[in-house]
């Protein structure tokens, strides 16, 4: 139910806008209330008449607007929501948002908001996939923007794939997940995942197996509970869930960096396969064979990101959890890591390639605490993702 929520309707322009009153009516039965923002474009699709008439609300459309400068300044529209919602977000607000900004009343409120935003794209799946438009996207979520949608199938241009705007239902339950208050909310945890890469020269690097989607999980898991989640991710093969701060680094020494710099959290979860080792000094130019002569590299050790913050003296989160990837003597290992690195929990799992584990979509896991040892069966990572989320909002709490 979203009874007593307010909702800003920012409706761009595309033939997606005609879903947009549909979405009205769909929270509205819910309780929340709609104003609604047209843009000019929005203004060829659909008419402020009707959209003001579903709404039961007067439509915002005019930056300069005097009459509404006086009853309510386009700060206080922007920020008397509880979350702000642009359907169909197009491809030009959405390069609007990722470059902040701000020449109508749609892109200053947007820019002015102190609220989450939830976008619901919809364009022409070339544009979708253009690489501006993937950028302003990778922008837009780094910036803990929202993201439900496209989705793919029949186009109003008469083409195929991704850039459908998502069914007003999907978006209503966007909107619910957004502004669920979940047992997290109000808590800040950090979540490590991915490989990372430790160059050896500008073309090659160390990298390991990790594909980064149990750390995703565990992150989507975290935010849908409320959390407010900073994702610190190498280069994985997942990309990270929507509704995250995320943080995109290559190497241990940088995933240190980031971690520090994220600081402080109420938890941190490290979820990520660091590299143990990196090239004592990476070359700067790619190193050349050498008549028949095989190079030697030399390495140095890693920053231990995990044991650094479980032994921080100040500032330590109240709960730092990690994780042990191994192929033998799972348990014993384990406990032993635990012991060694100083966090409070360890996620251990058995990652021998005949489990498929490493990569794939299922987990078996064990989670040793001071309160013992417990073997969980083998469940989707999105299962253990959940199951973890909620013990580690227990902890929390
Ligand atoms: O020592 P090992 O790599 O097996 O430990 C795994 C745990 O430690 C994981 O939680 C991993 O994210 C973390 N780790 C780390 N920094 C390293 C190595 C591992 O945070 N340099």
């Amino acid at each position: 139910m979203l009874s007593g929520k307010r909702i800003l309707l920012i409706i761009g322009g595309g033939i997606a806008a005609f879903k947009a009153q549909d979405l009205i009516r769909r929270l509205r039965e819910r309780g929340a209330e709609v104003i609604p923002v047209l843009t000019k474009a929005a203004e060829e699709f659909v008419t402020p008449l009707s959209v003001s008439a579903l709404a039961a609300q007067k439509v915002y459309r005019d930056l300069f607007d005097l009459t509404d400068e006086a009853e309510m300044g386009h700060i206080e529209l922007s920020r008397s929501a509880d979350l702000v919602v642009v359907a169909p977000a197009t491809a030009d607000l959405m390069a609007k948002m990722a470059g902040g900004l701000a020449n109508d009343l749609a892109s200053t409120l947007l820019l002015a908001t102190d609220k989450r935003v939830l976008l619901a794209p919809a364009m022409n799946v070339r544009m979708w996939e253009h690489p501006a438009t993937q950028r302003n996207l990778a922008t837009l979520t780094a910036d803990g923007v929202l993201i439900v949608g496209p989705d793919e199938g029949d186009m109003a241009c008469g083409e195929y794939g991704p850039g459908r705007m998502s069914e007003p239902l999907a978006i209503v339950a966007a909107v619910e997940a957004a502004l669920a208050d979940g047992p997290l909310k109000g808590k800040h945890v950090l979540v490590t995942s991915g490989p990372t890469h430790e160059p050896i020269d500008p073309v090659r690097y160390i990298a390991n197996r990790s594909s980064g989607a149990q750390g995703a999980a565990i992150a989507r898991a975290l935010a849908a509970l409320g959390a407010d989640v900073t994702f610190v991710t190498g280069p994985a093969d997942v990309d990270p869930p929507s509704g995250v701060s995320v943080i995109r680094i290559q190497t241990a020494q940088e995933m240190l960096g980031a971690v520090e710099a994220s600081l402080p959290a109420d938890g941190a979860i490290f979820a990520a396969a660091v590299a143990d080792w990196r090239m004592a000094s990476a070359s700067d130019s790619k190193i050349k064979k050498k008549n028949g002569k095989t190079p030697t590299l030399e390495f140095a050790e890693n920053p231990d990101i995990l044991a650094t913050i479980a032994q921080m003296k100040a500032g330590r989160p109240q709960l730092v959890v990690g994780f042990a990837a191994e192929t033998d003597d799972v348990i014993a290992n384990a406990t032993a890591k635990r012991e060694r690195k100083g966090c409070d929990w360890i996620v251990a799992n058995d990652v021998s390639p005949e489990t498929g584990i490493m990569g794939g979509v299922e987990n078996a896991v064990t989670v040793i605490s001071n309160e013992g040892v417990e073997s969980w069966p083998r469940l989707s990572k999105d299962q253990v993702a959940a199951k973890l989320a909620a013990r580690i909002a227990e902890a929390l709490s």
